[in-house]
C-alpha cells in the first residue's frame, strides 16, 4: 500500500498508510487504525465496527501526545467521527453501523496530534 498525498519533510502533511503491511515500522504500528468488523454483512443490517489505534504497539496517551479523533468511511462515504481527549480517553471505539447504499472497503482515519493522519482499510462484503 503506497502512501498518498504526503510530504516526507512534514509528517502533518497528507495521509499516511502502511508501506508494507508485512513489515511495519514502529511508527506505523503505533498509528495505524486497526479495524475489526465482520468479513461479510447484509445490506441494511446493523453490525459493530471496532477501531483501535495502538493495538499493534501502544501509542502514548498523555496530554502532549495523543490520538485526537477517529473516523470511519465506507469507501469515500463518511460513517462516523469520535473525538478523544487524550489522557482521559483511550483510542478504541466500537460503533454500530448499517450500510445502506454505501459500498467499498471500510476505511479508518486516526489523527495523532504529533504524527498526523493515518489510514487503514478492511475489505467487507455487502450481501444484497
Ligand atoms: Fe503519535
Amino acid at each position: 500500500m503506497a502512501n498518498k498525498y504526503i510530504c516526507e519533510q512534514d509528517i502533518l502533511c497528507g495521509v499516511r498508510t502502511a508501506k508494507d503491511l508485512n513489515n511495519l515500522s514502529e511508527l506505523e504500528e503505533k498509528h495505524l487504525p486497526v479495524i475489526t468488523a465482520p468479513e461479510r454483512v447484509k445490506r441494511n443490517q446493523i453490525f459493530e465496527v471496532t477501531i483501535e489505534v495502538g493495538k499493534l504497539r501502544p501509542h502514548p496517551n498523555e496530554p502532549g501526545h495523543f490520538i485526537e479523533w477517529i473516523e470511519l468511511y465506507s469507501g469515500d462515504t463518511f460513517l462516523f467521527r469520535v473525538s478523544l481527549s487524550g489522557s482521559l480517553s483511550f483510542p478504541k471505539v466500537t460503533i454500530p453501523v448499517k450500510l445502506t447504499h454505501a459500498h467499498g472497503p471500510l476505511k479508518a482515519w486516526g489523527k495523532c496530534n504529533l504524527h498526523g493522519l493515518w489510514e487503514n482499510s478492511k475489505e467487507i462484503e455487502v450481501e444484497e
